[in-house]
């Protein structure tokens, strides 16, 4: 039989990345930046060994069992310690739910606020994670003009103003997905002043603020947060492992407690296994160390990729600003023919993602993702020396 899916089942981004991906898997002289993956030589890979070996063997009475829908208390103590520490949030306990990875509270959101028709606002380039799951419970995603220093205020309270049915503003305040860009701290205020004004939530998503290379670290939003309207989303895919997909949400005890029964009927609960993982590697060996570990590994990509895109791209290209991250975006000159110029791309055997994956509009804004973790810095040049001839001999 041909099955009729549901108009929440007809969504999804991943197939540009995937198109990308495919070009390398078909020919290894093709280089692609697409996939957004840790680089596998920086997880603590032993220590993970170790830990799940010791859970199963010597604690399989809780492990290997259902667990609180909620997520594990230690481990609760511990993100929120380091929240307190590192990202000035002061949670209390009932402030935090553990999340299958943080797409699991990038889902949750618009299943808690979205009806059908109620519109989110994002950056107009923005993470594919969220508006694929606005879409899916058949809202609206609205993309709001960006600087290239992030979301533009104005533009935001323009779109607050004349947009109904706001049910909150997505952002990704800390090296953007797609875009790599910092919400300054100035910026960070005026959006929470904005959603305080016209009272809706913000959905502060941080996969990647420990990922630091240069500059100093931005106050989150969620430390501003006075009222109750900051949903803050994070991960520990990016500093210990995304195949553990663990995440966390921390928010209103309200929001959390109508998220945790939500939860409950998608997964009953986050694996114990993987949560404890997580939970003894912060507990027990050098979390912090590693990711400065990390931090050095991935400065040097980060430097191939941002540099080598600033030298080899001609006048009329611009590398959007990064100090951290995974990603490094380039815009085009106005009005480019962004699928002509991915052709391009491909016969020139590089595969950056264009901005139409990520477009909350659906439409195309003349910008490619570079991801730089995957590959070594000697490749990430080549890929930006690729990319730059295109540009330079690109007609249309
Ligand atoms: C902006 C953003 N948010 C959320 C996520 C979700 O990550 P995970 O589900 O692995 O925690 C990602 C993953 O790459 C991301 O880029």
């Amino acid at each position: 039989m041909k099955p009729e899916f549901a108009l929440r089942a007809q969504n999804s981004s991943q197939p540009m990345i995937r198109i990308v991906d495919g070009y390398m898997q078909r020919d290894p002289s093709f280089l692609a930046f697409a996939e957004g993956n840790p680089d596998l030589s920086v997880l603590p890979k032993e220590a993970i060994a170790e830990i799940a070996y010791d859970l199963v063997m010597n604690h399989d009475d809780d492990v290997l069992l259902y667990s609180s829908n909620g997520g594990n208390d230690e481990f609760k103590q511990l993100i929120m310690k380091r929240l307190a520490r590192v990202k000035g949030v002061n949670p209390d306990e009932n402030d935090c739910l553990i999340l299958v990875g943080g797409q699991q509270g990038l889902y949750l959101c618009p299943r808690l606020f979205v009806n059908p028709g109620d519109r989110v606002l994002m950056e107009a380039v923005s993470y594919a994670g969220m508006i694929d799951t606005v879409h899916d419970f058949l809202g609206e995603t609205v993309g709001v003009p960006i600087d290239d220093d992030g979301i533009n205020i104005d533009a935001l309270e323009h779109a607050l103003k004349t947009t109904e049915r706001v049910k909150y503003i997505y952002l990704v305040p800390n090296f953007n997905n797609p875009t790599g860009v910092t919400l300054p701290f100035e910026k960070r205020k005026a959006v929470y002043e904005l959603a305080c004004k016209y009272d809706t939530l913000i959905v502060e998503d941080d996969p990647y603020g420990d990922l630091r290379y240069v500059g100093e670290d931005v106050p989150t939003i969620k430390s501003l947060d006075r009222e109750g309207r900051v949903i803050y989303l994070g991960t520990f895919s990016k500093t210990i492992a995304a195949g553990l997909r663990v995440g966390f949400m921390v928010a209103d005890p309200d929001i959390i407690v109508h998220a945790t029964a939500n939860k409950a009927s998608i997964d009953s609960n986050t694996p114990c296994l993987n949560q404890l993982i997580c939970r003894n590697y912060m507990r027990d060996y050098d979390f912090e160390g590693n990711i400065l570990k990390m931090r050095e590994a991935y400065k040097k990509k980060w430097a191939a990729a941002r540099f080598g895109l600033e030298k080899h791209l001609p006048e009329g290209w611009r590398v959007l600003k990064s100090e951290g991250g995974m990603f490094c975006f380039v815009f085009g000159p106005d009005g480019i023919d962004e699928p002509k110029f991915q052709e391009a791309c491909y016969a020139a055997k590089v595969g950056f993602v264009p901005s139409v994956a990520f477009s909350a509009n659906g439409k195309p804004l003349g910008g490619w993702r570079m991801c730089f973790t995957m590959m070594p810095p000697d490749l990430l040049e080549e890929g930006a020396r690729r990319f730059g001839e295109v540009a330079r001999n690109f007609k249309g």
